[in-house]
C-alpha cells in the first residue's frame, strides 16, 4: 500500500515466544490481540502441550531440544539462531524452564523478558508457591522482568500481588497467581510493542505510563 506523503506508518513489531510446557501464558499473549505480530513459538521440549495451541492458531513452531546439545553454550547458540531466523523485536519467555547463559541474556538485552511466579526478588527458582506457604507470607504474586545473566532477577517491569488465604495449598495459590500472570504479561508485552517501555544502559526501566494504583493490598484483611 502506498502511504500518503508525511503519513509514514511505524512498522509493526514482532514477537517470538519461548515455552517449555503447558503454555498458558503463551496463550494469554496470543489471545490478547497485541499490537504486534507473533512470528513464532519455540520450545526446548517436543512434547510441550503449548506447541499444539500455537499450531491451532496458525503460529509457526520450532523445537530446539536442549538434549541435542552437549552444553549450555551450544544450546543457546542454536536457540539464538532459531530466534534470529524470525528477526523479532521482542523475545518473551513464557514458562521456558532452561537457564540461559549470561552471553545469551546480554545479546538480547532490552528485548528479552520473563514472567516468574513470585514477587521478585523473593523466591527466584522453583517451587515458589510451596516455599511461600512454608514461610507463612501473607502476600505473594508474580513478576515480569527484563532478563539479565542473573537467574530470575533483572529489572522489574510489572508485578501483581495476591493474598495468601487460610487453607491454601501450592495448587490453589498457584492458580490465584497464574490468573494475575495472564493479566500482567500481555500488559508488559503491549508496552514493549507500543515502544513505551525500555531498559537503559544503567539497567533502569523506563515506562511512559502514569497510572498509579491508589490502594494497598492488606492480608489478612482489616476488621
Ligand atoms: C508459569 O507460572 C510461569 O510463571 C513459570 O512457569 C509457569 C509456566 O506456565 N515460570 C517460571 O517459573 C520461570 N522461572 P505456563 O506454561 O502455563 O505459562
Amino acid at each position: 500500500m502506498r502511504l500518503k506523503h508525511g503519513s509514514r506508518k511505524a512498522a509493526v513489531k514482532s514477537l517470538v515466544i519461548l515455552i517449555s510446557g503447558r503454555g498458558s501464558n503463551m496463550r494469554a499473549l496470543l489471545d490478547a490481540s497485541l499490537p504486534c505480530r507473533v512470528a513464532a513459538v519455540i520450545s526446548n521440549r517436543a512434547d510441550a502441550p503449548g506447541l499444539e495451541i500455537a499450531r491451532e492458531q496458525g503460529i509457526a513452531t520450532r523445537i530446539v531440544a536442549h538434549r541435542d546439545y552437549p552444553d549450555r553454550e551450544s544450546f543457546d547458540t542454536a536457540l539464538a539462531a532459531a530466534i534470529d531466523a524470525h528477526q523479532p523485536d521482542i523475545v518473551a519467555l513464557a514458562g521456558f524452564m532452561r537457564i540461559l547463559t549470561p552471553r545469551f541474556a546480554e545479546y538480547y538485552r532490552g528485548r528479552l523478558i520473563n514472567i516468574h511466579p513470585s514477587l521478585l526478588p523473593a523466591y527466584g527458582g522453583l517451587d515458589t508457591h510451596a516455599r511461600a506457604l512454608k514461610d507463612g507470607v501473607k502476600i505473594h504474586g508474580c513478576t515480569v522482568h527484563f532478563v539479565t545473566g542473573d537467574l530470575d532477577h533483572g529489572p522489574i517491569i510489572i508485578q501483581a500481588a495476591v493474598p495468601v488465604l487460610e487453607g491454601d495449598t501450592p495448587a490453589t495459590l498457584a492458580a490465584r497467581v497464574l490468573r494475575e500472570e495472564h493479566r500482567i504479561y500481555p500488559q508488559a508485552v503491549r508496552w514493549l510493542c507500543a515502544g513505551s517501555l525500555s531498559l537503559d544502559q544503567a539497567g533502569r526501566v523506563h515506562l511512559n505510563h502514569v497510572e498509579q494504583p491508589g490502594f494497598a493490598l492488606v492480608a489478612p484483611g482489616l476488621e
